[in-house]
């Protein structure tokens, strides 16, 4: 039997900006892709809506931080699009493999489609990094480009993109 005190409640809810100190925490623990609070900050005025945060029990465990973009599909070269742009998303290790980056994912392609009307989203990725690109895929995107040494230290990045 569970008892109760294992139990687990998990919310996805907007950030505010008394979260973007532990934002930046897990961002640095998880990434070697780091920002400004200043960064962090813009990013939360300008697009509040998909600047999401996981809750379990209190604690914020992951985040994901879209900017919106006007620019030529990734999936159409012909066709110019408002495009959601997922910035970045972490989940704090002990967290992971629970659902939470896809609910976060769901929640913000959702909000990137119904309240900022866009109609793409896309994100870049490492090539080596397995466990994001298992993510992506399952959620639907695709690879549409590799942009080589698109990483400071020379890797390159995949370009993944899904119709909303
Ligand atoms: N190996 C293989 N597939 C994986 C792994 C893994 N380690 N982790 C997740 N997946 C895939 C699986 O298909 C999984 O479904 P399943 O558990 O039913 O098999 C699916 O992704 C969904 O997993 P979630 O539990 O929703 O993902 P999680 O909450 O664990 O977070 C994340 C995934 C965000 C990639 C996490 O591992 C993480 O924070 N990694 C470090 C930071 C990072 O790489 N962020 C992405 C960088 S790219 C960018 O930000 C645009
Ligand atoms: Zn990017």
């Amino acid at each position: 039997m569970e008892s109760p005190d294992r139990e687990q409640v998990l919310q996805i809810r907007e950030a505010s900006a008394a979260d973007l100190s532990r934002i930046m925490m897990i961002n640095r623990l998880c990434l070697p892709e780091n920002y400004t609070y200043f960064f962090f900050d813009s990013i939360l005025r300008s697009y509040p809506k998909t600047f999401l945060v996981a809750e379990v029990n209190g604690e914020v465990a992951g985040y994901v931080m879209c900017r919106i973009e006007h620019g030529l599909s990734k999936l159409n070269k012909l066709s110019v699009k408002k495009l959601g742009h997922v910035i970045s998303i972490a989940v704090l290790p002990e967290y992971r493999r629970r659902g939470i980056a896809t609910k976060l994912l769901n929640k913000a392609m959702r909000i990137l489609k119904e309240e900022y009307s866009c109609g793409e989203v896309y994100l870049e990725v490492r090539v080596s990094n397995n466990p994001a690109i298992h993510l992506y895929q399952k959620l639907g995107f695709k690879i549409v480009k590799v942009s080589k040494r698109y990483y400071v230290d020379g890797e390159d990045a995949y370009v993944m993109a899904r119709s909303l």
